[in-house]
């Protein structure tokens, strides 16, 4: 496999695109000490500091269509929590689609973006963040975020991390290509949801409501019920869930 490491980039993901606008080789995976401009879904920044945490993004050309984009998301969140617990004895659940949170406050984001035609595409980023050594100082006054290392009290083995999610990853992938959905993990990912079963605030850019999420759907949509109504499928592109 390819692995380009780089000790300092715009976002790996920015990196990634350009790559994928190119030439480039299925399952390249590029890696960088720091970030001077992260980014994060619904346009947030991604704090990166240097040599603080795992900063990646596998680039990949799926032959999936692009609404199958968005499983692959969900397949990221579930293998990089065993990836990480398979190294460190942390406490994580998923919220969905695909944030990784250790008591409430987030450990790890996955940003996918895609370059695609009506009905296939050409390349799909997978980007990490994975806080494994950032310090409180680090997030600011963010205080919704956390890294491995507050979460245990132990520094994190970044190296030993990013084999064990590469590998966790592979695995769910093929699988995924394999069987053309994610029923196969389904379970998994609702053992872990931090959502499920919960009330929840959905917000869209057309206004927010209060809903109880009540499953996942085999896409990975988000179903949610208000006021005893019918069940509503949320999907992932624009819309923010909070507890
Ligand atoms: C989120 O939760 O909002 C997603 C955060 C994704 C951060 C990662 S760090 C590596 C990759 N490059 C970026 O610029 N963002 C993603």
């Amino acid at each position: 496999r390819e692995i380009i490491y780089l000790d300092s980039v715009d976002s790996t993901n920015s990196y990634a695109k350009r790559l994928g606008e190119k030439d480039f080789i299925d399952g390249t995976v590029i890696i960088a000490e720091e970030q001077i401009s992260g980014r994060g879904r619904l346009g947030r920044d991604w704090v990166s500091p240097k040599s603080k945490g795992i900063w990646m993004t596998i680039l990949l050309k799926p032959d999936i269509k692009p609404e199958q984009a968005s499983q692959v998301t969900l397949i990221a969140a579930v293998a990089v929590m065993k990836g990480i617990k398979g190294v460190c004895d942390t406490d994580i659940m998923i919220k969905w689609p695909n944030d990784l949170v250790h008591n409430g406050r987030k450990l790890c984001g996955i940003l996918t973006e895609l370059g695609a035609e009506i009905d296939r595409i050409n390349y799909l980023c997978v980007g990490i963040g994975i806080n494994a050594n950032s310090d409180e100082k680090d997030f600011g006054d963010l205080n919704t975020a956390t890294s491995i290392k507050i979460a245990s009290g132990l520094q994190a083995d970044r190296k030993k991390i990013i084999a064990e999610v590469l590998k966790s990853f592979e695995n769910y992938y093929s699988l995924f290509l394999k069987n053309g959905n994610i029923s196969f993990m389904l379970d998994e990912y609702k053992k872990a949801s931090a959502n499920v079963g919960k009330e929840v605030r959905v917000i869209t850019k057309d206004g927010e409501f209060k809903a109880v999420a009540e499953d996942i759907s085999s896409n990975g949509h988000l179903l949610v019920r208000r006021d005893g109504g019918r069940i509503e499928e949320i999907t992932s592109g624009e819309v923010s869930v909070r507890g």
